[in-house]
């Protein structure tokens, strides 16, 4: 081989190539260690700050009403109560505002012991038949809420959707309703791709056991914004769900009168029951990072 040729291959000549940049060996002595995770700690001061004035401003309210919304008579038996549809099952609870609550206010539902994800009961849907009106007759994932005893499909079918919750609540204060928009609950993306538009109601809820709420089967599926929250099922066994929104301050030191309509039946398993309000958090933290 010529030496021209050889020359070509020999890489030209820097200091990357050659491996002879400049290498920073620090030496981690003990002082040096504890003083670098100090900066860096006090670094992150700031960002701690702003998170714990960002939750002191959530302003929450919680009120357990299963066990007090049972008249005495029935404490032994509170679930001959709930399925007797004669019985008075609006209960007035007070709360307290300890803050100022600024708009909008979220309103929850709380279940705890409720087993949404338990295997039984979370199967037992049909995704294609919320969907589609075609396949209203696909119910075979449904079991035991397929089929009305003479056959026809359920629509929604399954226990998920049969044990929609149905207690409700009421609020005023001062004697002044304060109304709590049920619209703009659900996840947008549920309602276009997951619960169709042209599918309705139907023999929903007719059968000997109620499950829970029913369905005006004159809105179709994908407007019927509580059913679609409640379908996405819950992980775990205590969880909050959202009922409605409120778009009206409360100032400090009021006192909401709620009126809970006791329906749902966490008795039989011990289930316990919420209503939760929460101003949405983050108007502080809004405040400092904007400016
Ligand atoms: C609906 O489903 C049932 C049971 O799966 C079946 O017996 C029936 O023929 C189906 N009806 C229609 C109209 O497809
Ligand atoms: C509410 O649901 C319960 C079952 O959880 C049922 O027994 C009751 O009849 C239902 N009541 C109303 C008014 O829907």
């Amino acid at each position: 081989m010529d030496q021209k040729n050889k020359n070509a291959k020999k890489p030209t000549y820097s200091k990357f190539s050659q491996q002879e940049l400049p290498a920073w060996k620090p030496i981690l002595t003990p002082g040096w260690v504890i003083a670098t995770f100090l900066t860096i700690g006090a670094l992150f001061i700031p960002v701690g700050l702003v998170a714990l004035s960002a939750s002191d401003t959530v302003v929450e309210i919680i009120d357990r009403y299963d066990e007090e919304c049972i008249p005495d008579v029935y404490s032994t038996n509170p679930e001959s109560f709930i399925q007797n549809p004669a019985t008075e099952k609006t209960c007035v609870r007070s709360l307290r505002v300890p803050k100022k609550m600024v708009a909008p206010i979220f309103v929850y539902y709380q279940l705890e012991n409720f087993y949404q994800n338990h295997r039984r009961f979370v199967k037992s849907r049909s995704d294609k038949q919320l969907r589609d009106p075609e396949a209203y007759n696909d119910t075979h994932t449904c079991f035991p809420q397929a089929r009305t005893s003479d056959g026809k499909p359920i629509v929604p079918c399954g226990l998920i959707a049969w044990s929609l919750f149905n207690d409700t609540y009421r609020l005023s204060t001062r004697g002044k309703e304060i109304a709590i928009d049920k619209k703009g609950i659900a996840w947008k993306s549920d309602m276009k791709a997951k619960f169709g538009s042209d599918v309705y109601p139907k023999d929903f809820q007719k059968g000997e056991l109620i499950g829970g709420a029913k369905l005006d089967e004159k809105v179709p599926l994908s407007e019927q914004e509580n059913l679609i929250v409640w379908m996405r099922t819950a992980a775990l066994p205590n969880f909050r769900k959202l009922y409605g929104k409120i778009d009206v301050d409360i100032e400090a030191h009021e006192t909401i009168k709620a009126e809970v309509e006791n329906n749902y039946n966490t008795y039989k398993f011990g289930g316990r029951r919420s209503s939760f309000f929460r101003q949405r958090p983050g108007s502080a933290a809004k405040m400092i990072f904007s400016g």
